[in-house]
């Protein structure tokens, strides 16, 4: 029997996911759900389901699994009413925009009989898989890493502008880069630097410093004005003269020594949704699902990537050096 799955948001990210789960055989979308009807009516109509006008009209259909792909700050409720209806949620990122909102999810997460994932897309893209893979072999250890995600402008779309909706630029962009930090790197210890704001009505640059758990260092810049000059995104991870190096999603390098070639692997030529891992995010969902294994990208994960922009931006406000684990909120059941 299909999979019934429900979108909230019928955006840019609601439709790739849409189109994605359109393809595969053991899954069916019962409902697009949009605050803006005509949002609705246009993703429903292009992938074969039904157009609804809001959350509980998407649960009263029942589905098996939830898509919440609404703006930033409109992610835990809808993520909360769907698991209390015992579905399955993916959420893009970021989790929540506090910490208590991500601790809310979970905690609900675990104890819903539900099963839930979190949208970091990056830890499927290839070009990271590389870099991780690189590691889990022992072919690299890294030692320090300069780590860069910038975006070229906050105007599209419209409200990446607005912090009341995004809960401020670190939810936004950088919150992936401090999920690839721990993908690859592993739990940090501790965070300082300075932000500044420039062009936006909020902190919109980031130069921070990061001491990783396992001993490794790294520094971590995040500019929200930076135009889009390739690669707005790029990490560097360096050990023993050795280094991966990533653009983008495009391309990834690997040194094995001073003076050994390259390896390298070119993505340009895939298909937009497989080189950036949101294909294979939503394949992994559907089988966790199905009880095939367990989900991809935890909640445990989204609480800890939420953490790390509480941390940087509590670092970057006091001028104080952050520990962490941060203390966990008291959340009420
Ligand atoms: N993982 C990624 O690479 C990635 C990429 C893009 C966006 N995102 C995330 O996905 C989310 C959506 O981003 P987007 O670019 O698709 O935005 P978007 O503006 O293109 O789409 C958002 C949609 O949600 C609808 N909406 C807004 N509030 C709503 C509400 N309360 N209830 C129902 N519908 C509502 C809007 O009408 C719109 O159709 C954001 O959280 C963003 O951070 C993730």
């Amino acid at each position: 029997m299909a999979v019934r799955v429900g979108v909230l948001g019928a955006g840019f990210i609601g439709r790739i996911h849409a189109l994605n789960l359109r393809q595969d055989p053991r899954v069916e979308i019962v409902g697009i759900a949009d605050a803006v009807p005509q949002a609705a009516g246009r993703l429903a109509a292009e992938v074969g389901a039904r157009p609804l006008g809001s959350l509980e009209a998407l649960l009263d259909a029942a589905p098996d699994a939830v898509y919440v792909t609404t703006p930033n700050t409109y992610h835990v409720e809808p993520v909360l009413a769907a698991l209390a209806s015992g579905a399955h949620v993916f959420s893009e990122k970021p989790m929540a925009t506090s910490l208590e909102g991500a601790w809310r999810i979970r905690d609900a997460a675990s104890r819903s009989r539900g099963v839930y994932q979190i949208g970091f897309n990056r830890r499927f893209a290839p070009v990271y898989r590389f870099a991780r893979r690189l590691i889990d072999e022992g072919r690299l250890a890294p030692l320090a890493a300069q780590l860069k995600h910038n975006r070229g402008e906050l105007r599209q779309p419209a409200w990446t502008s607005d912090p009341g909706v995004t809960g401020g630029y670190l939810y936004e962009t950088p919150v992936h880069l401090f999920d690839m930090s721990r993908f690859l790197l592993g739990d940090v210890a501790e965070i300082q630097g300075w932000a500044r704001r420039s062009v936006y009505a909020e902190p919109d640059g980031f130069v921070m410093l990061l001491r990783f758990r396992s001993g490794v260092i790294a520094s971590l810049t995040s500019v929200a004005h930076a135009s889009w000059l390739f690669p707005s995104e790029r990490l560097e991870i360096y050990g023993e003269h050795r280094a991966v190096v990533t653009e983008e999603m495009e391309r990834a390098s690997f040194s094995p020594g001073a003076r050994d070639a390259a390896e390298v692997i070119d993505c340009a030529a895939m298909p937009f949704e497989q080189k950036w891992g949101y294909a294979a995010e939503d394949r992994l969902f559907i089988d966790a699902v199905l009880g095939e294994r367990p989900p991809a990208v935890t909640a445990e994960d989204g609480y800890r990537a939420t953490e790390l922009v509480e941390a940087c931006a509590r670092a970057a406000r006091t001028q104080q050096r952050v520990t962490l684990p941060l203390p966990e909120p008291q959340g009420e059941r």
